[in-house]
């Protein structure tokens, strides 16, 4: 059941969902997650990508049934996990990508999918293009690994972000690059790219004989019309080329159970990987497979729900700032629900700007520094939460970035 609300960033009544639009900040509090806990008692966290929403009800019912069972015994992942079926079955039905249950490996964190990746496929100082801005843990990966990074810049444009492939056709030649990092959708801006946009990149991957390791994990939070396609399925030779890393974690908030899937399409890559000492890189949890297993096999309703949530909320955070902040540089998100903010015209160079906002706005945000190379001036806004707690967020947000409310431009018809 739905109830309707006034939203005054929209001009039109929007639908309140239970489970996604009653959340109870005391419970949000209590969490001991990273996104809530330790954050100051007034100030309302909009920082790293956890959704403040439930757990889907049917992963809920899963993880119970489990715990009912007292299924937590070791694992039986000998014939690999269930997960693999599903996940080929689960690309075979969303994208038409034939992915192979074979060559699908389970790990717990994608970003030691990453680690492992380079440190399978690489040595110290080979270069690897990497668009930038991009997910902190990943730039610093290469940094503590040390690999070259070598920047593909994503641009501003009238469109929107758009990834300079020009950029990464010149890198990958004057580097020698041997891999290309690619997030798609793109982590921080939403971006998704277009299969036009695939296709030229497949080129360059082909020509330099690139191995691409591609971060899906936004893949099934893209907004349409946008659509997501995974770049393995693009031709025989990025299947060929390509390791896929993604898991449930984004689109079914469950970054807690520490599961993840790699999709293995380089022949060699796979027999490196399992003539690794078997225990090396740890072994997924049961509750982990349990969930993601739910998630992917029975949570598309709840999927669909939150997509329409998370659609209103991205157009409450456009319309609200284009109105009160014009100045405050930013697109409305393709994908995902994180957006990327510019400040770069509000005339706050030296400032601290997360401390900026949270001291005045009582709002947390993700500063840009750590994002890459010249990301310093940009925030990184969460709008997953209910639509109460991010018109407070926003209210911060206007309250430390902007002008007077006597100064707001009239709202947007
Ligand atoms: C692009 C991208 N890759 C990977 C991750 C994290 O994956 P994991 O928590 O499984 O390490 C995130 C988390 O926000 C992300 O945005």
């Amino acid at each position: 059941m739905s109830t309707p609300s006034a939203d005054p960033a929209r001009g039109s009544a929007r639908v309140r969902r239970p489970g996604f639009d009653d959340l109870d900040r005391r419970w949000l509090r209590a969490r001991t997650g990273v996104k809530w806990h330790g954050v100051e008692a007034d100030v309302l966290p909009a920082w790293v990508a956890d959704m403040d929403y439930p757990v889907p009800p049917v992963v809920a019912e899963a993880l119970r049934e489990a715990v009912d069972r007292a299924d937590l015994g070791y694992p039986d992942w000998s014939e690999g996990s269930p997960l693999r079926r599903t996940f080929a079955h689960r690309m075979a039905t969303r994208y038409g990508w034939e992915a192979a249950a074979s060559r699908v490996r389970e790990q717990t964190d994608l970003i030691q999918c990453l680690q492992l990746l380079l440190h399978l496929a690489t040595s110290p100082a080979d270069a690897i293009a990497v668009q930038i801005p991009n997910y902190p843990p990943f730039l610093a990966t290469l940094d503590t690994m040390r690999r070259r990074t070598v920047p593909v810049p994503t641009v501003d444009t009238d469109e929107g972000w758009r990834m300079d492939i020009g950029a990464l056709a010149d890198g990958v030649a004057r580097h020698a690059c041997k891999v290309l990092l690619l997030v798609n959708p793109h982590n921080p801006t939403g971006r998704v790219l277009t299969r036009e946009e695939l296709e030229e990149i497949a080129g360059i991957a082909r020509r330099h004989d690139l191995l691409v390791i591609s971060d899906e994990i936004h893949s099934e939070l893209a907004h349409a019309p946008h659509r997501h396609i995974p770049f393995a399925s693009l031709s025989a030779d990025t299947a060929a080329r390509t390791v896929t890393i993604t898991s449930a974690t984004k689109a079914f908030n469950l970054a807690g159970l520490r599961c993840t899937v790699t999709h293995y399409g380089p022949d060699r890559l796979l027999a490196l990987r399992d003539a690794q000492p078997p225990d090396l890189y740890g072994t997924v949890s049961v509750l982990g497979v349990v969930g993601t297993q739910a998630a992917w096999q029975h949570g598309d309703a709840w999927q669909t729900d939150l997509l329409t949530v998370l659609d209103g909320n991205r157009h409450q955070v456009h319309k609200t700032l284009q109105t009160r902040l014009p100045a405050l540089r930013h697109h409305l998100p393709e994908a995902t629900y994180m957006t990327w903010l510019d400040t770069t015209r509000l005339g706050l160079e030296g400032v601290d700007l997360v401390s900026h906002v949270r001291d005045t706005g009582r709002v947390l945000l993700d500063g840009g520094e750590r994002f890459g190379p010249g990301a310093a001036p940009y925030l990184r806004l969460n709008f997953a939460t209910s639509q109460d707690i991010l018109s407070d967020i926003l209210d911060g947000v206007v309250k430390a970035l902007g002008p007077t409310p006597d100064q707001w431009a009239p709202a947007a018809s």
